[in-house]
């Protein structure tokens, strides 16, 4: 297993390319199962999760190809992706392939509506809470689905096909969202999701759906509705970019200091995230090629945080904000309410030297006066890549064990943190 060794103390000062974003690609490339005809996706991130996503779609008969290296590519521009799913020949969704990547249990919605027939293992819980799919499958059947369990896997049928109907979802799911509105999208009738998720990523598989023909209204909002069409056809989509890695390179700068352009980044897919930067003490500046972060000389202001929904500060940015947190001046209070066990990186980031309090859903984090460098490790992607901003400003080495969380997230993280005058590297084993 590699491990990526930080030696603390450098400033961060030059250009990082921000790349498509892992959570609409994932379900971007599921909605190819919507359709026999190409869907092509551009500015795809080159990541483990992708890769996997891949192997679970070709196991339902999709056929991929990937476009090779182009004569005035720059390398950061991600890969294009073109994805056919001519026939589907297996409508079922093994454990060995669920159990690793949630997201591909999203594959149920979309199998429904094209085959009317799914069958999909549970996901089963993972480092950062059960996470349960209780709202995917009362949404689906809200549509009609007849479900039920069998052996671990959801078997779902809907014999004439799925019809519309109304959708209100008592929590707000990300997942449960994309997974019925892809499915409705060919049930007959209309269809309304009530408290939907508004998350950009949300709107921008919508806005793909839109281009293959479907018609959905209201995406990016609380309340989408969704007019079934017969059949989808081929489209091709640019997916947006990732609003997590660039609040992560942000967070980065501020935990490191200097001056760096996000390249590609979008102010708008992150308004909470930049204004609780700002009052943390970083400048960020919109410019025409994305986002420009600085932090000179000023110290860290400790800031206090909730986690919530879109257009509130995402969970996905809690460890990362946490650890740029533990050299702040003052006391910031985090509080985590998406998931019930995402401080899986308080102990971690204890051993750099933090003073991290939990108490239910909320941790105490008193700024300390330095970090110093430690073999860590994490359970899950986002914790991980907060080691590394802790290791960024601490003193001496610190060693990031288990590697494959944040390749999962991370396109070359490495290599964009290294260009601008990191001391990172990987140790391969
Ligand atoms: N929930 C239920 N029942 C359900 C579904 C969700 O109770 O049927 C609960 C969850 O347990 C959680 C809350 O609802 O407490 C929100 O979960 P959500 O369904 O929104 O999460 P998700 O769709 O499984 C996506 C992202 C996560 C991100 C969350 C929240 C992808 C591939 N994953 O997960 O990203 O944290 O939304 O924004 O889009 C990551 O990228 O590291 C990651 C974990």
């Amino acid at each position: 297993m590699d491990r990526i060794r930080i030696t603390g103390g450098q400033q961060l000062n030059g250009t990082i390319p921000i790349s498509g974003a892992k959570n609409a690609a994932l379900p971007l490339m599921i909605a190819s199962l919507l359709t026999p005809d190409t869907i092509t996706l551009k500015n795809v991130p080159n990541l483990a999760d992708v890769s996997l996503l891949i192997r679970i779609l070709r196991n339902h008969g999709v056929d991929t190809a990937v476009d090779g290296k182009r004569a005035n590519g720059n390398g950061h521009q991600g890969d294009t992706l073109h994805l056919t799913a001519r026939d589907i020949v297996d409508t079922t969704a093994p454990y060995d392939m669920v159990r690793r990547m949630r997201a591909s249990f999203w594959v149920l919605g979309p199998l429904l509506a094209r085959e009317h027939q799914a069958r999909v293992s549970l996901p089963g819980g993972c480092a950062i809470g059960t996470r349960p799919v209780d709202l995917h499958l009362t949404g689906l059947q809200a549509l009609g689905a007849e479900i039920s369990l069998d052996g671990g896997y959801v078997v779902a049928k809907a014999p004439g096909g799925l019809r519309g109907g109304v959708v209100s979802f008592p929590k707000v799911s990300v997942g449960a969202t994309h997974n019925v509105m892809m499915a409705a999208t060919m049930a007959k009738g209309e269809t309304v999701l009530e408290n939907a998720a508004c998350e950009p990523e949300v709107a921008d598989v919508a806005s793909c759906l839109n281009k293959m023909g479907a018609k959905i209204d209201g995406a990016g909002t609380h309340t989408i509705t969704i007019q079934g069409v017969e059949e989808l056809e081929g489209a091709t989509h640019t997916v947006l970019p990732d609003r997590i890695e660039t609040g992560t390179y942000a967070m980065a700068v501020g935990a490191a200091g200097g001056e760096v352009l996000l390249e590609g980044a979008r102010a708008d897919l992150l308004p909470s995230v930049l204004e609780v930067l700002r009052q943390a003490g970083l400048e960020v500046a919109e410019t025409n090629r994305g986002l420009r972060v600085a932090r000179n000389g000023a110290g860290l202001s400790a800031v206090n945080v909730t986690t919530e929904p879109f257009p509130g500060f995402p969970t996905d940015l809690q460890a990362q904000l946490m650890a740029l947190m533990c050299r702040a001046d003052g006391v910031s209070q985090i509080r985590e309410t998406i998931f019930e066990n995402r401080f899986m990186h308080v102990q971690e980031l204890a051993r750099l030297g933090a003073d991290i309090t939990v108490s239910g859903d909320m941790a105490k984090v008193r700024g300390v006066a330095a970090l110093r460098g430690a073999e860590v490790m994490a359970t899950d992607l986002r914790a991980s890549v907060s080691l590394v901003i802790a290791g960024l400003m601490a003193e001496g080495e610190t060693v990031v064990n288990r590697v494959y969380h944040l390749d999962r997230g991370f396109e070359r993280l490495e290599e964009k943190l290294g260009s601008c005058g990191a001391r990172i590297e990987r140790l391969s084993s």
